[in-house]
């Protein structure tokens, strides 16, 4: 791997040090750090148009679980940012407009200060600008602990692009959902053909390539695949066919921990 490569994970490093919970444990005296498995946490990420959003709503309605689009609390923070006017280019602003509201997942939702915003933050507008609430470090802490917290006391599907690496480092169950890009435009190019003025399927292909781009080389929390992540590509799969895939894991996992 090039220096280049490797540098967003190197700088993403101090981050997800700050975040990893570690249980003390101790061998002839000297304190460890041992991560115990969080058996209530199932975490799906991948590149954008992979189907993870479909995906994690199915299996977690198998399991009976939560579902968690964290990808739909950075388009909150940026659709607050767009509400208030505050000026791009000074990230302090945004982050200090976020402190002062609520952003909550729930019910398959997302919620602004309870106002339901899951349709307005799915806006080009919103989309275009989210890159600024996902850019940004102090945010990026603060959409961190809230995750954290909206796992606390309840079993979690949740998706998005840093939930494995960073936000539940020790989950019962870890994917990394991919699809190759062509066929990743092809899906959202067949999604377009709702609107009034699709896009072309070259304009969706850069438009996705982009977005890889822009996950893969983020400064703080970027799109890694976790070494300990199981890969399901979903080229040539149903949706049935990948959630089965997973489900069988989770509870071969569950299994697991239990004996
Ligand atoms: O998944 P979705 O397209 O809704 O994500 C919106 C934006 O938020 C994307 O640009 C993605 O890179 C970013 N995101 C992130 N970390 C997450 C989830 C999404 O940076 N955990």
């Amino acid at each position: 791997m090039s220096q280049l490569r490797l540098l967003p994970i190197l700088m993403s490093y101090p981050i997800l040090t700050r975040y990893q919970p570690a249980k003390d444990s101790f061998f002839f005296g000297i304190k460890l750090n041992v991560m115990s498995t969080n058996d209530t946490i199932v975490t799906i990420d991948g590149p954008a148009g992979a189907g993870k959003s479909t995906v994690a709503r199915r299996l977690a309605q198998r399991l009976n679980w939560e579902y968690l689009d964290t990808g739909g609390m950075y388009r909150a923070a940026a659709l607050l940012g767009l509400r208030n006017g505050v000026n791009w280019n000074i990230p302090a602003e945004l982050t200090q407009v976020v402190r002062q509201h609520s952003i909550e997942g729930r019910d398959h939702r997302t919620f602004l200060d309870n106002e339901d915003v899951s349709e307005e933050i799915r806006t080009p507008q919103v989309t275009q600008f989210t890159r600024f609430s996902a850019d940004n470090q102090d945010i990026r802490a603060i959409m961190v602990d809230l995750q954290r917290k909206s796992a606390q006391d309840r079993s979690l599907v949740t998706e998005g692009r840093d939930q494995g690496s960073v936000v539940f480092p020790n989950a019962l169950c870890k994917f990394y959902l991919t699809a190759s890009p062509e066929v990743r435009a092809q899906r959202r190019f067949a999604e377009e053909q709702r609107k009034s003025h699709p896009d072309s399927y070259e304009e969706v292909l850069r438009k996705i390539n982009y977005r890889d781009e822009q996950d893969r080389t983020r400064p703080v929390g970027p799109l890694v695949e976790p070494a300990d992540a199981i890969r399901i590509d979903s080229d040539g799969k149903s949706i049935d066919e990948v959630v089965s895939e997973m489900e069988r894991h989770v509870r071969r996992r569950s299994q697991e921990t239990l004996s």
